[in-house]
């Protein structure tokens, strides 16, 4: 049975129908002092595939919680796909008496689990924090879809280095255009953003700025304000997490963003594409 989280019960439904496994109907609850209680009533399977989400505390609280309730309910075979892994990006410690904390919660996670699948985790290196296998999945080729077709001379850009491969990939699925990326720079303390450009052309074309997380939506309005200065014809973003906090959209169309794509990995107003197809591969047939 596929097992949604409460922040993932689109894509879990869309994995439901493309693996053909039946979808269980959780509660998410809370009693009155706050404590959660997520349950998954009428659970009765001997495999179960939670599919959840965790871009806040709550929802990692939730997973657990999902996971020993199938155990509890007699699961021996328990997956857990993680769509968009928060605290990925924690994956040192990057001050003094600073934890890691992508690897707290891999430890969590991996208590209740057979195995675990990791859409675009930020490093691919975060899964070695888990005690379990587990197998990255690659959902970045659909970004392509919406794209429209014809795009000028396209030029597909990776703010950084670290998302030059999701660019390369959503180029592949395009099947045309330039790849490239520029160089960043985050103050820690201010958290500003500093965009190093490389010496792409992108006078006249159509530029399809692609990363892996867009999240106060700084490094893509940089990215875009660099784009505009240097005639870019249109310009779309895409990522594979829209975790979009803040006002995070306000700023990319400020910036003057044509188009925001995103996937289902975190459900948000731009999430047309589904990581469910790429998801099912990994997950395997029933
Ligand atoms: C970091 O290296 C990631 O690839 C993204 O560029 C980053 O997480 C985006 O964050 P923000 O939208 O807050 O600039």
């Amino acid at each position: 049975m596929i097992v949604p989280g409460s922040s993932s019960q689109v894509l879990a439904a869309a994995l439901a129908e493309e693996t053909g496994r039946a979808l269980a109907t959780p509660t998410y609850d809370r009693f009155p002092d706050g404590e959660r209680l997520a349950a998954v009533p009428g659970f009765d399977d001997d495999e179960a595939v939670i599919v959840a989400t965790t871009d806040s505390d709550e929802a990692w609280v939730e997973l657990l919680q999902l996971q020993d309730a199938v155990r509890e309910a007699g699961a021996a075979d328990v997956t857990t796909v993680i769509p968009y892994m928060g605290y990925a990006r924690q994956d040192a410690s990057f001050g003094d008496g600073e934890p890691v904390s992508a690897r707290a919660m891999a430890t969590a996670i991996s208590t209740g689990t057979d195995r675990v699948l990791l859409v675009n985790p930020h490093e691919t290196a975060v899964g070695a924090f888990f005690d379990v296998p587990v197998e990255a999945v690659d959902a970045a080729a659909a970004l392509a879809d919406p794209l429209p077709a014809g795009l000028r001379d396209p030029l597909f850009l990776a703010p950084d280095e670290g998302a030059a491969e999701v660019a390369a990939t959503v180029r592949d699925a395009y099947g045309a255009g330039e790849t490239d990326h520029f160089e960043k720079h985050r103050d820690r303390d201010t958290g500003a953003i500093e965009v190093s450009p490389s010496d792409a052309a992108a006078a006249g074309r159509d530029v399809v700025v692609v990363d892996d997380i867009i999240a106060t939506g700084s490094t893509m309005s940089e990215s875009v304000a660099v784009l505009a200065d240097r005639g870019a014809a249109r310009v779309f973003t895409a990522c594979v997490h829209p975790v979009l906090v803040g006002n995070a959209v306000t700023k990319l169309r400020a910036a003057g963003v044509d188009r925001i794509v995103g996937s289902d990995t975190v459900e948000r107003g731009c999430s047309v594409v589904s990581a469910a197809p790429a998801v099912a591969d990994a997950v395997g047939p029933v």
